[in-house]
């Protein structure tokens, strides 16, 4: 097979997903103290973003399907020790630790934004307005602390996801980066899967 052979990896779907959620929690992360209004919007953004993203991976292309990235914790484990002894196998879609990271981002994320619905209810704003009437004030404290707690832990957790592609980055000499923005992947090699 050619060496510069290109496959088509990621779906215009996944890679606007990807850049928009970028966007998004950046921006939401950045704005919290004094720009409440496009805070709130950059949530809604990424809230929309995530919830859409869940039945692409059911109906979507293979890739982008979470029965093909989503594998057992002891696969997951066996990855990791293969990847400390440099010797990970290359995959086209989402390896075995990337496909971790992927639902624990998804599941931050979603419960980052969720939490923060409910502080701006409990404020007397947004679509859970009506809480501020029948929740005791005190809640709103309580829930700005997990609000912030959770946005820590997923920025923490974005660090982590960076870390790694820039490992398999190097690991495979491929530019795991440019492949979200264009969506192909070199077709080479044999990839396990
Ligand atoms: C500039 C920062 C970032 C870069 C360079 C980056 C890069 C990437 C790359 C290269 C992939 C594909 C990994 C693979 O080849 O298996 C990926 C996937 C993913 N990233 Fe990021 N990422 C960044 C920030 C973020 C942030 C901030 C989030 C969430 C808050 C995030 C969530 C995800 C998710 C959910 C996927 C899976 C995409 C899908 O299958 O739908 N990333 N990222």
């Amino acid at each position: 097979m050619n060496s510069n052979e290109q496959v088509r990896v990621w779906d215009p779907f996944v890679r606007l997903f990807h850049w928009l959620l970028v966007a998004g929690f950046f921006i939401a992360y950045f704005t919290e103290d004094d720009l409440q209004t496009i805070h709130n919007w950059a949530g809604y953004l990424v809230l929309a973003l995530v919830v859409l993203r869940i039945p692409w991976g059911f109906i979507g292309p293979r890739h982008a399907r979470f029965s093909d990235f989503v594998r057992p914790p002891r696969v997951v484990i066996q990855y990791l020790k293969n990847v400390a002894r440099l010797q990970a196998p290359r995959y086209l879609g989402h390896n075995p630790a990337g496909g971790a990271m992927i639902i624990a981002l998804l599941i931050f994320v979603l419960l980052t934004c969720l939490s923060g619905v409910t502080v701006l209810g409990l404020e007397g704003e947004g679509p859970l307005a009506a809480l501020k009437a029948s929740w005791d004030h005190r809640w709103e404290d309580i829930f700005e602390e997990v609000h912030e707690v959770l946005a820590n832990f997923t920025l923490l957790l974005v660090f982590l996801h960076i870390g790694g592609v820039l490992l398999e980055s190097w690991l495979h000499r491929e530019n795991l980066v440019r492949a979200m923005v264009t969506g192909d992947k070199r077709a080479d090699d044999t990839p396990v899967e």
